[in-house]
């Protein structure tokens, strides 16, 4: 089984992040063959400022290697280092009706967000189509936010092959968690770095970590009044790191009375702190170590690019382009 995800780098990684995406694809990287990439062509369609994607590249494979991806089983590189994701693209584009773009949400969210429209942004899918097709990918572990981009990415395979060849390029799984399929944010919204509603994974000081856990949207219920634990997004956060029997406590807390949602907070603040505590550790040594970290991403770089490579001389010869 083929593993595949990537993800852009376009700011600071946030829990919904983690949950969504990187801590399933460090699952994973047990059960196959793992590929994971930093989508920096991806991010070409909001981040304009060379030197900032520079920075967010590096920090991202830092942060990537920090949680737990591990070099010996998984391949890890940048996605401009395989540039034939682009030639991919562009053959895609030529089997995909402007229907399939029309309809994406993630398009028109962007948009509506200040986005610059552009070609890029609306053409975002194909690419991430080929990224996923490129490397015959079985399974694409990502948030519920990405479920539509799969779904296009099923349908241009479905198209080409239609066209081309059955069986040309293999058809991918999403692989979307229901626990963590939507992550809330600070104010209950789908936490996302554009709704500024994010708790960062390595927030730059535990106080500030704290400052971000206290401004959690509560109703403003008494002290000494039971509270209602369903709905609330401090036990939903809760249970991202708790166990079982610690979400039931907090949540039999939360129904007795008599604890603010301050305690509660202080008790998410704790566990966040100390579940992220090895990885910043770990990060701290490979902020330190930036010749193991290009190393990674170089090897990385050869390895995903001799696998593309078999796929687009079947892509090449099934269309008629080259020899
Ligand atoms: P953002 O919304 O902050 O810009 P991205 O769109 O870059 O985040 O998402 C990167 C990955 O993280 C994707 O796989 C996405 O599905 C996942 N993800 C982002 N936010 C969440 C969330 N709140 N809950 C679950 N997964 C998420
Ligand atoms: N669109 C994804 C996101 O915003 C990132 C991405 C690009 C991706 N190519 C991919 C995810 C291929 C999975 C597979 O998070």
């Amino acid at each position: 089984m083929r593993i595949l995800s990537g993800i852009q780098p376009s700011g600071r990684l946030h829990i919904g992040n983690y949950f969504g995406m990187m801590e399933p694809s460090i699952g994973l990287q047990n059960e196959g063959e793992a590929f994971y990439f930093i989508a920096d062509y991806h991010a070409l369609t909001s981040i304009h400022d060379p030197q900032g994607l520079r920075e967010n590249v590096q920090d991202l494979a830092i942060d990537f290697l920090a949680c737990g991806l591990d070099p010996e089983k998984a391949t890890f590189w940048r996605q401009s280092d395989v540039p034939e994701v682009t030639e991919l693209a562009w053959i895609l584009s030529c089997v995909t009706p402007m229907g399939f773009l029309e309809r994406c949400v993630s398009y028109k969210d962007k948009i509506a967000q200040g986005v610059t429209p552009s070609h890029g942004l609306f053409a975002y899918p194909v690419l991430q189509a080929a990224d996923i097709l490129i490397f015959d990918s079985n399974v694409v572990p990502v948030g519920k936010d990405q479920k539509q981009h799969l779904e296009v990415t099923r349908d241009i395979a479905g198209k080409f092959n239609d066209r081309y060849g059955d069986e040309l390029l293999v058809v991918p799984e999403p692989r979307i968690r229901d626990e963590t399929a939507t992550v809330p944010g600070l104010d209950g919204q789908k936490m996302s770095k554009s709704y500024n509603n994010t708790i960062d994974i390595f927030e730059d000081t535990e106080k500030k970590l704290r400052k971000k856990i206290m401004k959690i949207v509560t109703d403003s219920t008494p002290v000494e009044a039971p509270k209602n634990p369903h709905g609330s997004y401090i036990v939903q956060l809760y249970s991202l790191f708790a166990s079982e029997a610690e979400v039931d406590e907090m949540k039999v807390s939360f129904q007795a009375g008599g604890q603010g949602y301050g305690h509660y907070k202080q008790t998410l603040f704790e566990k966040i702190r100390d579940y992220f505590a090895p990885m910043r550790e770990r990060r701290a040594q490979l902020i330190a170590d930036p010749d193991y970290v290009n190393g990674v991403l170089e090897e990385g770089a050869k390895k995903s690019r001799a696998q593309a490579a078999k796929v687009m001389d079947r892509v090449r010869a099934a269309v008629g382009i080259g020899k």
